[in-house]
């Protein structure tokens, strides 16, 4: 078989959903450091694509490629290594290449079912995988050593799985000639801050330099203790503080939040638009401040009840937070977080620095909401210098 007819075989299967699971295997060229590729399909938004993971001797990255680029990926790839073992619906395949890339294909026919009807009865692909230990996640209780999510702990970990998910969306947004800076503001336990350091620096091979800030110092000191177990040197690091008072950036590229408590957000917020941050990723908590101030005779029907007043009020907040942000130059969209089915705290505020000024009429229709539920949204002291009005 020639080289050009394998990589239409391969290429047709995989488009075809016939792919259960490959290695590429055997490097021709040490020197470049990549050992072995891993194959698998995922299904992402409805769409097949095979998951190219590349293993390098400390890192370990990933590229989702879709059907119609799988050809030249393993074109390019292909030539690098000397053998490939692939199961495919029925058929079990080896693949020996010789340096002047002549072909010997090998098959067995086997019971293997499609991994395949990607659309159903399939797993959810997380970026983290189910099944896989990863010692950030065993050392915070998260998952056992062997890899499997604690019982109460799936919530979790498919939030910390779904924020890395946005981070991934965002990466072209972010400085690819120097250190990437990051916040995460009101870091907690800080799943979220090791997530995406291993995300973006041991995965993807990223120069990132990440901090964690948290008013509780006992949390904050136990981070620390895993980060320095787990080797992960200077560029995560962990500081006790408050948000409000925390003046130490000049540039930061992103700043995220998940679940910082009511105006915590707010004060990071206010912070990443005056550093002038690319990407803001921000999942709301509680939100008590606009509950407390609500005055709106117009809206009695809605607020005089207890219920629907305090949601009200959670989502007008966040309504006057994804426009303070428009205002202030950013692109700012309420995507929805995790499904309603676990947990309420589903809002997710995503704004990406554009630096266009709002029109009058724009800003005229935010005052006019703002003043007729009688708010004085902390978000908007926090911005007022920088706002242009
Ligand atoms: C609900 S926890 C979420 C923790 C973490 N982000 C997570 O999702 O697991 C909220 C955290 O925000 C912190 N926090 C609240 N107000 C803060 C402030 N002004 N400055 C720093 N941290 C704050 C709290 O100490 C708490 O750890």
């Amino acid at each position: 078989m020639e080289f050009e007819e394998m990589l239409d075989e391969l290429a047709g299967r995989m488009a075809d959903g016939h792919l259960i699971k490959a290695t590429i295997s055997g490097p021709r060229r040490k020197s470049e450091g990549l050992q072995r590729i891993r194959l698998k399909p995922v299904e992402l938004r409805g769409e097949l694509y095979i998951q190219f993971e590349y293993q390098y001797e400390r890192i370990l990255k990933h590229e989702n490629v879709p059907a119609a680029g799988i050809r030249e990926e393993l074109d390019r790839r292909l030539r690098d290594f000397r053998q490939m073992q692939a199961s495919f619906t029925g058929e079990d395949v080896q693949i020996m290449l010789s340096k002047k890339l002549k072909v010997a294909w090998k098959s067995k026919q086997t019971g293997n079912q499609a991994a395949a009807d990607l659309s159903h009865d399939r797993k959810k692909q997380y970026l983290l995988e189910e099944g896989k230990p990863y010692p950030f996640l065993v050392r915070l209780g998260v998952q056992t050593p062997d890899g499997k999510v604690k019982k109460g702990k799936m919530d979790k970990f498919r939030q910390i799985n779904r924020f890395t998910e946005f981070i991934a969306d965002s990466l072209h947004h972010l400085p690819k000639d120097r250190t990437i800076r990051i916040l995460d503001f009101g870091s907690g336990k800080s799943y979220l801050t090791f997530a995406l350091y291993h995300y973006l620096k041991i995965e993807q091979g990223l120069d990132v330099q990440v901090t964690g800030l948290d008013l509780k110092k006992e949390v904050i000191e136990e981070c620390r203790q895993i980060a320095a177990d787990l080797g992960y040197g200077d560029s995560l690091e962990f500081l006790v503080g408050d948000i409000n008072d925390y003046n130490e950036e000049t540039r930061v590229d992103m700043v995220v939040t998940l679940h910082a408590c009511d105006v915590a957000t707010d004060a990071a917020l206010g912070r990443a638009v005056r550093w002038g941050a690319e990407v803001i990723l921000s999942v709301p908590c509680c939100q008590h401040e606009l509950f407390g101030q609500l005055d709106a005779p117009e809206l009695g029907v809605m607020l005089q009840h207890g219920l629907i007043k305090e949601r009200f009020a959670a989502l007008a907040t966040d309504s006057i937070r994804a426009e303070l942000l428009g205002l202030a130059g950013y692109d700012a969209q309420i995507l929805e977080f995790i499904d309603m089915e676990h947990t309420p705290k589903n809002i997710m505020i995503r704004a990406y620095r554009t630096g266009r000024k709002p029109g009058a009429d724009r800003i005229l229709r935010y005052k006019q909401f703002r003043d007729l539920l009688g708010a004085e949204p902390f978000l908007e002291r926090e911005l007022n210098s920088l706002l242009d009005w």
